[in-house]
């Protein structure tokens, strides 16, 4: 059988940091090409880097050749928060550069392309608690239409192609590697940040906006099973609802406090908090669960415990 090369896009983000070492752990370190729009900082002598601009189709098909690429991660995007900032761009980036992939993927005849969606394609008129698979829609944010669009796109690549595209409607992220690139779920990684480092908060979300979300070990699993699973057992080509974890900012606060018990935190809403308003409160992932077996390992408890224990070695590496 022909060794897979991996062609991950967007790999300097907070979720691509930690697919990369994931997917090297089970391709082997020379199967594993990272692009990124920026260079790395410091890059490890092991990993292999290609700058890249997803807006730019013809250095990605010509990266595709010169290394065999035979599955794409596409994980370049302008988030919530930072999408609305300027929604030409975000528009252009999340839905050209999505475009530009699944081209690619078909012209080169790519085995499989990973495309990350969000509960952002949710919106004001989605029932919010157990947000179901198939449901009203209508997103608010130039992130979360952008990236229905591509779901349809993708699914449209099946269907037409046979492309074999699979994706997940990631909630938000929660990690303690790398920081998250501008969405309205950050609050829930800073709080860990700050509760360690200064033993205050300002939330930008009031205390008891309940939104999805996911401890970043969960959503590597979800991502590598969706990506393992046998392409009979697929039954969503748009994107999977992915469920892990749900709770409120207060109650967050609650759980960082029985580590810290001098945590404070100020509850101070911004713009955020209308995007909040729109998205699902709790996701229904049976569909998931169903076709390839998911199941979240952390809860809100183990999430914060890990988190908390991460951070401080971080902090007490910079203060030695
Ligand atoms: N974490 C993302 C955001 O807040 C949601 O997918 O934009």
């Amino acid at each position: 059988m022909q060794q897979d090369k991996i062609l991950v896009i967007g790999a300097l983000g907070q979720l691509g940091s930690e697919l990369a070492d994931a997917l090297r752990e089970a391709f082997g370190e020379d199967n594993v090409i990272i692009s990124d729009i920026r260079r790395p900082i410091d890059l490890e002598p092991h990993v292999r880097f290609e700058a890249l601009n997803v807006l730019d189709s013809k250095r990605l098909a010509a990266l595709v050749d010169e290394y065999k690429i035979t599955q794409i991660y596409h994980l370049a995007a302008v988030l919530s928060a930072t999408g609305e900032q300027d929604p030409l761009f975000a528009w252009q980036i999340n839905t050209d550069g999505t475009l530009n992939v699944l081209e690619v993927a078909r012209e080169k005849n790519i085995h499989k392309v990973y495309f990350p969606s969000s509960i952002a394609v949710f919106g004001a008129d989605t029932p919010r608690q157990n947000t179901p698979q198939n449901t009203i829609m209508n997103p608010s944010t130039v992130y979360g239409i952008s990236k229905q669009t591509c779901e349809r796109w993708c699914e449209y690549y099946f269907r037409k192609f046979g492309l074999d595209v699979r994706s997940l409607r990631y909630p938000g992220i929660i990690s303690h590697k790398a920081p998250p690139g501008g969405g309205t779920t950050d609050y829930a990684v800073e709080i860990f940040y700050k509760a360690v480092a200064t033993k205050s908060y300002k939330c930008f979300l009031q205390e008891d906006t309940y939104l999805p979300m996911i401890y970043m070990p969960d959503a590597i699993k979800a991502t590598l099973q969706l990506m393992e699973a046998p392409a009979q057992n697929i039954s969503v080509r748009s994107s999977y609802n992915l469920g892990a974890i749900s709770f409120s900012p207060v109650e967050l606060t609650q759980e960082i406090q029985k580590h810290l018990p001098d945590f404070k935190v100020k509850y101070v809403p911004d713009f955020r908090q209308q995007i909040a308003n729109s998205w699902p409160q709790s996701i229904d992932d049976s569909v998931a669960k169903k076709d390839w077996a998911w199941t979240p390992d952390f809860d809100l408890a183990l999430m914060t415990e890990d988190m908390l224990f991460n951070l401080q070695k971080k902090v007490e590496k910079i203060v030695l």
